[in-house]
């Protein structure tokens, strides 16, 4: 959500900052913009919509060293070309990520002083204020940080000041912000792969640190004004990130590259017939797995391999309910935090809740040293690598096998597991590479209504395939737990409604077969996701072979993915980045 790209150095401002806004696109926005110096002015450009409408109108030529960008995804007020950011107030110009909750208490304070706004966003209150107190002291540094601690919630901000037109400030708070160290150069920027064109060497701030970039080079301050030295990082991943290599989708391409994924962590984590370097679950009575969306449904398959394997009770909560309710914090218990992003505002609440608490917090995570994986006190990377589409696929699969793999790693013998996993690279390309699931996506494709039914394990599986078909085909979907149907949703159900049955559960697949058939009976096609050979329940089918239940989720998981791709294909949809959606949900 929002993308924050900064940049001073020795080349010319604006196809820098444009190359590394386009890489952010993935998080989600609607609205772009850029300020710049010229001749020592600020200049600012801003337009509603794709990165292309601010393209359009912006001269790369631009005689230009600095400059601030952002992509907006709206939070207070409107999509539109006046809420869209950089904001300017006086002398300040920022950019901001985040959300400031008092906002409105603020802004109300600035109009008894006579100041007026005009866009309705909590930035141009945020940009008002640090004038305020600039005006006062004329000290930047000064300002921001007492800027800092006049704002609650959650801040990452690129900051330019008129009366220095050749220094670029920043702080942070809460969302993410990297300073990138290239030869003469700055970038700062809200992730990796915007600052991958300029350098791989970066710098991660803390909270409430501040950034002072000018012709003297770089300088970090800490919140009490102290100049510090902060640890460079060397980014050694694949330097391609912004790449499709081929594939029409990111989507795709990250679909195809969890064999490859599965293999490196095997490699890690498997030595000879055991696991080695796992976390130990096995002291906690009970586990709370807290997560949301697709990381959600990844604790819920966890939570299967955990009580079947391990034998720990575990429980599966969604992070933006488990907030507010009522928590009983056992000194014995364990709490996962799962996020690919690692920023996920309601897990990161979550978490901090769980800490205060004083309860052992465990993050899964696939961005390095996120909030989240900073914030737990262990983490589990998941080591997917960079995920740029919205939908998440690899890193939900590596989520999973992360859960797996805690959970075998109590075991005496560990070996029908190992045995397992390393069948799995060859099992997925088979699943990748042999199915024609554009055929049958040609089926579903023009359904306005699609279920997705199963039991036991297989509706926590439903419930991901769901949830990826109604993200990017914009296909109206729900999971539901077939043995439920009959108490209220099957009135639903009719020639015109779509079902796909998931049916993979042996210990529970009769009784799911009955419900599917009762749906049949109300004129419903079924489409079945299933390993039972006879299979006499269905009028289409993806057959997968029946290995054991380790493995029969997991090949589950990259057809409903595939699925879902080729039915937002057929329909043109823009699938990397759905529309409303953002990769990363920095609030609340
Ligand atoms: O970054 P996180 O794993 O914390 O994100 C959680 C959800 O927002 C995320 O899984 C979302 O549901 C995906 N778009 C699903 O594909």
């Amino acid at each position: 959500m929002c993308g924050i790209v900064g940049y001073l150095g020795n080349k010319k401002a604006i196809p820098v900052i444009m190359q590394g806004l386009k890489s952010l696109e993935y998080r989600g926005y609607d609205s772009a913009g850029i300020a710049y110096i010229k001749n020592d002015k600020v200049n600012i450009i801003k337009k509603a919509g794709k990165i292309k409408n601010l393209d359009n109108v912006l001269n790369y030529k631009e005689d230009t060293y600095l400059g601030i960008a952002h992509t907006r995804w709206a939070t207070h007020g409107k999509a539109n070309d006046i809420n869209a950011h950089p904001h300017k107030y006086g002398k300040i110009t920022i950019v901001h990520n985040g959300i400031i909750e008092n906002y409105d208490n603020l802004k109300k304070e600035l109009i008894k002083k006579g100041k007026t706004f005009i866009s309705e966003t909590d930035t141009e209150v945020v940009a008002c204020l640090l004038d305020e107190i600039y005006e006062k002291n004329k000290n930047m540094l000064e300002a921001i940080n007492l800027l800092a601690k006049r704002l609650n919630g959650s801040y990452a901000l690129n900051i330019i000041c008129s009366d220095e037109p050749h220094t670029l400030y920043a702080v942070r708070k809460d969302s993410p912000l990297i300073v990138g160290n290239g030869n003469q150069e700055y970038i700062l920027a809200s992730d990796i792969p915007a600052l991958l064109h300029v350098t791989n060497k970066y710098f991660l701030l803390d909270n409430y640190d501040i950034v002072k970039i000018d012709n003297n080079g770089l300088k970090f301050y800490d919140e009490n004004l102290k100049q510090i030295k902060k640890q460079e990082k060397v980014y050694t991943g694949d330097l391609e990130v912004s790449s499709k290599k081929g594939y029409d989708h990111f989507m795709l391409k990250e679909i195809n590259e969890q064999p490859e994924l599965i293999k490196k962590l095997f490699r890690k984590y498997a030595i000879g017939d055991k696991f080695s370097n796992v976390f130990d679950i096995s002291k906690y009575k009970s586990i709370e797995i807290v997560a949301c969306g697709s990381a959600y449904h990844a604790g819920l398959i966890g939570k299967y391999y955990i009580e079947h394997l391990a034998n720990i009770k575990t429980t599966v909560t969604y992070a933006s309910e488990y907030r507010y309710q009522k928590n009983f914090f056992d000194k014995d218990s364990l709490v996962i935090i799962i996020s690919q992003s690692g920023e996920t505002a309601d897990s990161l609440a979550a978490l901090k809740l769980a800490k205060k608490n004083k309860i052992d917090t465990l993050a899964i995570v696939n961005v390095f040293e996120s909030s989240i994986a900073r914030e737990a006190k262990y983490v589990f990377y998941t080591e997917a690598g960079i995920e740029v589409a919205v939908a998440t696929t690899k890193a939900y699969l590596a989520q999973i096998l992360v859960l797996l793999m805690l959970a075998a790693n109590t075991l005496k013998d560990q070996s029908e597991v190992i045995n397992s996993l390393k069948l799995l690279p060859n099992l997925l390309s088979q699943y990748i590479n042999n199915y024609d699931y554009k055929k049958i996506a040609k089926k579903l494709v023009n359904y306005e209504h699609i279920f997705y039914l199963g039991r036991g394990l297989d509706f926590s599986l439903a419930m991901e395939g769901s949830l990826k078909l109604k993200e990017i085909s914009y296909i109206h979907s729900e999971a539901y737990p077939a043995g439920e149907l009959k108490h209220g949703t099957i009135s639903l159900i009719d020639k015109n409604t779509g079902i796909i049955a998931i049916v993979i559960d042996k210990t529970i697949k009769e009784k799911t077969i009955s419900n599917i058939k009762e749906v049949a009976s109300r004129g419903a096609k079924i489409l079945a996701i299933t390993n039972d050979e006879k299979n006499e329940f269905s009028d289409t089918k993806i057959l997968l072979e029946d290995y054991n239940d380790i493995l029969n989720p997991l090949v589950t998981i990259i057809s409903m993915q595939l699925l879902a791709y080729h039915i937002a294909k057929l329909k043109k949809c823009d699938i990397d980045k759905p529309r409303n959606l953002a990769k990363s949900v920095t609030v609340e």
